[in-house]
């Protein structure tokens, strides 16, 4: 199957009240893992790669394996840049073959962040790829941006964005953040602020950043294992259902998928100490990425069988 545009499946989740997964990918193993679980579920799928993935495994290889993954199925994906930072890297990715890109101007004043979105709507839209901009602030780390509080997006700044910059779908900072620490006490999400954004965009789609839910078992299971992870917290399953169902078509998940991975590597290595094939360790690794993936696409995303 060739790489697909989310147009169509953004439009049918946003009419049945569903989102798609869009899942970070760094490797094969987690390419793989992610398949499968798509394959499985008849789910449509976005593997989207950030500029650090980008940079670790190199855009020809990502795309590569993104083909051989492509090449052995039958459903729909979308091969996403994830916080595209500046044009050229906007332009490079477009120029590889992703079917859509993110330019992340959050950071930027707004006009700044109007004038970068439209020069790469501009370039996409003649080729064909979709753009998916960013206007509001996610508190923590972003690969290129650090806020230490969240700004939460304005919905009549959001509106005039999105039609003066052309772009095709707009992530929004209501209470989500990156990684695995999210809340400090109660997770909480400013569900008001985003029905008010979609009544005022009926029809458009939005995107949440930050919304993996760091399922305790796994952090208890890393723990066990030697690992630090402390307070880690994430967004609540049904609170990513009650988005998915006001607007937002796009979930981004990557944390969930890291600690799937380490937690299962983290038991393989010290119930087997002898072991050092690396196949040995990626293997059950590879299986945890499946169940992750599955289990959002069951709980979370709402996209079993929509293909
Ligand atoms: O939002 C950031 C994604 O989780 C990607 O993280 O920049 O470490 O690849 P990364
Ligand atoms: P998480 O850190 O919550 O998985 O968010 C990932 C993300 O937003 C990638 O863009
Ligand atoms: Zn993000």
């Amino acid at each position: 199957m060739p790489i697909t545009t989310p147009k169509e499946m953004f439009a049918r989740a946003y009419k049945e009240g569903y989102a798609i997964g869009a899942f970070n990918v760094n490797n094969m193993e987690i390419i793989q893992g992610i398949m499968q679980a798509g394959a499985e579920e008849r789910s449509p799928l976005i593997l989207q790669v950030s500029a650090g993935a980008r940079k670790y495994a190199g855009q020809v290889y990502i795309m590569k394996l993104v083909e051989a993954a492509l090449a052995e199925s039958d459903i729909p994906v979308v091969v996403h840049l994830d916080h595209g930072p500046d044009f050229e890297l906007c332009k490079a990715c477009i120029d590889g073959g992703f079917s859509s890109v993110m330019i992340d101007g959050s950071h930027l004043p707004f006009e700044e962040n109007i004038a970068v979105t439209k020069q790469v709507v501009d370039y996409a839209h003649d080729r064909g790829v979709w753009v998916e901009a960013e206007l509001g602030r996610l508190a923590g780390v972003e690969e290129h941006v650090a806020s230490a509080n969240s700004i939460y997006t304005d919905p009549d700044q959001a509106v005039e964005f999105v039609q003066r910059s052309g772009c095709d779908s707009l992530a929004i900072a209501i209470g989500t953040s990156h990684g695995a620490y999210k809340f400090k006490g109660e997770a909480k999400l400013d569900f008001e602020r985003l029905d008010k954004i979609s009544a005022m965009m009926p029809g458009y789609p939005l995107v949440l950043h930050g919304a993996s839910s760091v399922p305790q078992e796994f952090v208890a299971m890393a723990n066990e294992y030697g690992g630090k992870l402390g307070d880690a917290k994430g967004v609540p399953e049904d609170m990513l259902r009650q988005a998915a169902r006001s607007g937002v078509c796009k979930i981004n998940i990557d944390s969930d998928i890291r600690l799937a991975m380490t937690a299962n590597i983290r038991k393989y290595m010290a119930e087997h100490p002898e072991a050092f094939d690396p196949r040995a360790y990626l293997k059950p690794a590879r299986q945890a990425v499946k169940d992750m993936v599955q289990r959002k696409i069951r709980n979370v995303l709402g996209s079993s069988n929509k293909i």
